[in-house]
């Protein structure tokens, strides 16, 4: 799919049909996402797959019942590592072995987030975090699978639910699957969007 087409014909999706995904099919969609930027390349990034009936209806009541978490063929839960210091040595040291930065600096920034605490960092994970979970929807749509991006649930909930370490942030839930392409939302003109003229300012 030509990039242009998948912007423009991407909707959230609530009406899927029974087909599965399998799981190579999802590993090839984070294939794409690895390569998303993120704030110091730290890809503070943790995704949860959950694609079995009790899990699903365990996430759909943390998501205060939204059906399509029960009817999607998954469902994938983007958590942030507030921890800095997770992935700090290998991203730097790659860095500075490709001429990105020097050894020194490497070596200092190394040594700051280790020693960093990870309260305050959820604004810093979830700028890294969103830009990943919009790289899975445009991934999964150029292969014709289709996702809604979810705001509604209890994050506390869903981090019990799925039992994750305590520096993971709750970020974002999307359900993914086929499209009911028979459904009366497949059906609807796209919803309205504002236009550039509306939105965009240039200069001060
Ligand atoms: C941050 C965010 C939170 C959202 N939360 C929900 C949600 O909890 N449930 C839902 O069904 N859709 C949710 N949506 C989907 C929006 O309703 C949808 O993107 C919007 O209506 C535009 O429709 P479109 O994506 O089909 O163009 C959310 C979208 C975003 C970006």
């Amino acid at each position: 799919m030509e990039t242009q087409d998948a912007i423009e014909t991407r909707r959230s999706v609530h009406s899927y049909t029974d087909e599965e995904l399998t799981r190579d099919e999802i590993t090839e969609i984070f294939e794409a996402v690895r390569w998303s930027p993120s704030s110091y390349n730290l890809q503070p990034w943790e995704f949860v797959v959950v694609d079995d009936e009790e899990g699903q209806e365990a996430l759909r009541e943390d998501a205060y019942g939204q059906e399509h978490v029960t009817d999607a063929a998954a469902v994938v839960v983007v958590f942030g590592e507030l921890d800095r210091g997770a992935h700090a040595e290998r991203v730097f040291g790659d860095e500075a072995e490709k001429g990105y930065r020097s050894d020194e600096s490497a070596r200092k920034l190394v040594e700051r987030f280790a020693e960093e605490p990870p309260e305050g960092n959820e604004e810093w994970v979830v700028q890294s975090c969103m830009i990943a979970a919009t790289t899975l929807m445009y991934a999964a749509w150029n292969r014709g699978i289709a996702s809604c991006p979810m705001g509604g649930w209890d994050g506390d909930a869903v981090s019990e639910t799925l039992d994750v370490p305590e520096t993971w942030y709750p970020v974002l839930m999307l359900t993914l699957g086929y499209p009911d392409k028979e459904s009366d939302e497949w059906r609807r003109e796209r919803k309205m969007r504002r236009s550039p003229e509306e939105f965009v300012s240039f200069g001060r």
